[in-house]
């Protein structure tokens, strides 16, 4: 059985004070996460050791950070290792999300690089992809998110595409209020899921856990999690509320 995973990606948000009084919100609703359920904040770096803290020895609650960098050290000013993720605490890293291919201009190489230097340090990539609204309204969704995962994940041994999770974001989606319909997201869902068995297994296929993210909220969670390829959700303004992510994390209990 896939892990279902709800993960808050917090992108630029929060203090160190509002952050931990955000997670502290959102553990005192919880005495444990739903059955076979994962949930997963995604947090700004500064904030990382303070909130690993926090959540030490709250099973099935786990720590990410937004991005790392795709060498192991070196003169890179401003950046952040894979290593140094690590060792403040990080089980988990998003990788490729739209905004840091849009604002940052970062490449298909260069995300193949961050999720293998990932993996070496034993972070488990959340590894985004998804259209812009120009490339789905000429019907080609499907082939640009295919291109997308063969540039940056089938470099992967099948070992270690099984330590990935995918999510899928289309960029249209993402901070509108326009969700993808339930139909749309179990189609790429399953596309991908396709597409990795035919590159790797079927088996492979069937343990990868395929999230969907934007405009995901409190009220259209569960018709997501409903869909039998979409194994969670990647949150983003929804999850910077406590009693909206807690009832997101909800909604994963009753699909
Ligand atoms: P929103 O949920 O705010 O649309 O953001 C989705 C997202 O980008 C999560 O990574």
């Amino acid at each position: 059985m896939r892990p279902f995973i709800v993960a808050g990606n917090w992108k630029m948000n929060k203090t160190l004070e509002e952050g931990l009084t955000l997670v502290r919100e959102v553990l005192a609703r919880f005495e444990r996460t739903p059955p076979n359920t994962t949930v997963v904040f995604a947090v700004p770096c500064p904030l990382l050791q303070a909130i690993s803290e926090v959540l030490r020895e709250r099973q099935g609650f786990y720590l990410a950070a937004q991005n790392c960098h795709h060498e192991e050290q070196g003169a890179y000013t401003g950046e952040v290792s894979a290593a140094m993720l690590v060792s403040v605490g990080a089980q988990y890293v998003i990788l490729g999300h739209s905004e840091r291919r849009q604002y940052f201009r970062e490449t298909h190489e260069q995300l193949a690089r961050k999720v293998t230097v990932a993996l070496r340090h034993n972070l488990t990539p959340i590894f985004c992809c998804g259209e812009p609204l120009a490339v789905r309204e000429r019907n080609h969704h499907l082939p640009y998110v295919a291109r997308q995962l063969r540039a940056s994940l089938f470099h992967l041994s099948e070992t270690d595409l099984r330590r990935v999770v995918i999510a899928y974001e289309p960029v249209w989606a993402i901070g509108t209020g326009k969700t993808a319909s339930s139909a749309q997201a179990q189609e790429m869902h399953a596309a991908i899921r396709q597409l990795v068995a035919k590159r790797y297994s079927s088996e492979t296929a069937q343990a990868i856990p395929i999230l969907y993210g934007g405009s995901c909220n409190a009220q259209n969670a569960s018709q997501l999690f409903q869909q039998p390829d979409v194994d969670g959700g990647l949150i983003g303004g929804a999850s910077l509320r406590a009693d909206e992510f807690s009832a997101i994390i909800c909604a994963a209990r009753s699909t």
